[in-house]
């Protein structure tokens, strides 16, 4: 008897169609999202599930899954699994790393032009029929070519958006849990320094850090107040590595000049208060979603529940096997 999987979303079609060929599988290419509830009832019989960030995989979950050997993340973050519960568990957790990051910065910079420049704004405003004729001092906005980008997580991702800084003969100051190789430091032409230097010097800041207890709130009130008052905030991250509320009132009364997000705090239901501001430009955590990225993504993840779930050693396995 094959193993039984579940596909917690909609998935590409060869995702599915490869993990047909290994498992028994029950999708959700209705794509409705599940309960708590519901995906322990899903899972009380799955030998695996292919999951994404929308679905969180505790120990409360895992003690009502007891046939479950591993869950297979369509995400390179992964804060909605506790690894800890896994390995107590013995389930194996992967994500899905090396495919999206090129992707991802690509975005991050649509968000860094956007903000600076005024992009949606603007539009909404041409949209709305308000343009009455070209104007000298019409939709002012801050420059990026030469400006200094700080970037706060020098992974994958930062490190890509790092690259790209240089058609804009930009500074690029970086922030890390650990200093990178001086070998890296120069392919990124980037500079390591302190978290507070990296906020008072910084003409744009991109966050680029996982979210985890260590990152909650990394930004808040005191970091803002560090920053240049012209200076703008992207994050395309995670949501929680900003607190929101401190964000809006930074933006509202000046001490930042706009922000740029893909991310939020209890995404969907972002904060009411940033569609009020017209110094943001909000995404719906869209970063990685071109459609070869999130097909890769996808393909990925299915590669390791097969791995997983036949050899036990997955390629992107997330902590040693319990
Ligand atoms: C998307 O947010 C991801 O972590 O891949």
């Amino acid at each position: 008897m094959k193993p039984k999987i579940l596909v917690t979303r909609e998935v590409f079609s060869e995702a599915l169609d490869f993990l047909g060929q290994h498992f028994d599988v029950t999708p959700n290419q209705g794509d409705a999202p599940m309960s708590p509830e519901a995906l322990a009832k899903a899972l009380a019989d799955k030998n695996g599930a292919l999951i994404t960030l929308t679905e969180k995989i505790d120990a409360a979950l895992l003690a009502q899954c007891p046939k479950l050997k591993a869950v297979c993340n369509i995400a390179v973050g992964f804060n909605n699994i506790d690894l800890n519960a896994c390995q107590a568990h013995g389930v194996m957790a992967t994500n899905t790393p090396g495919v999206l990051e090129d992707s991802t910065a690509d975005f991050t910079w649509a968000l860094i032009l956007a903000t600076a420049r005024r992009v949606t704004e603007a539009e909404q405003y041409l949209r709305a029929g308000k343009w009455s004729g070209w104007k000298l001092k019409q939709f002012l906005g801050v420059d990026v070519h030469h400006a200094t980008l700080g970037i706060l997580g020098m992974g994958r991702v930062g490190q890509a958006v790092a690259r790209r800084a240089r058609g804009f003969e930009m500074t690029v100051l970086y922030h890390n849990s650990h200093r990178l190789s001086a070998e890296v430091e120069k392919s990124c032409h980037a500079a390591y320094v302190s978290l507070d230097e990296l906020l008072a010097r910084a003409d744009i800041l991109t966050v680029h850090t996982p979210y985890s207890p260590a990152t909650h709130h990394l930004l808040g009130t005191t970091q803002f107040a560090k920053m240049k008052p012209n200076a703008i905030l992207i994050n395309a991250a995670r949501g929680g590595v900003v607190d929101d509320a401190a964000l809006i009132t930074a933006l509202k009364q000046g001490v930042l000049a706009g922000a740029g997000l893909d991310v939020f705090e209890n995404e969907p239901a972002l904060h009411a208060d940033f569609l009020k501001l017209t110094n943001v430009v909000l995404t719906p955590h869209i970063a990685s979603s071109s459609e070869a990225t999130r097909r890769r993504m996808a393909m990925l993840a299915a590669e390791n529940l097969v791995a997983a779930l036949t050899t036990g050693k997955p390629p992107n396995l997330l902590h040693p096997p319990a």
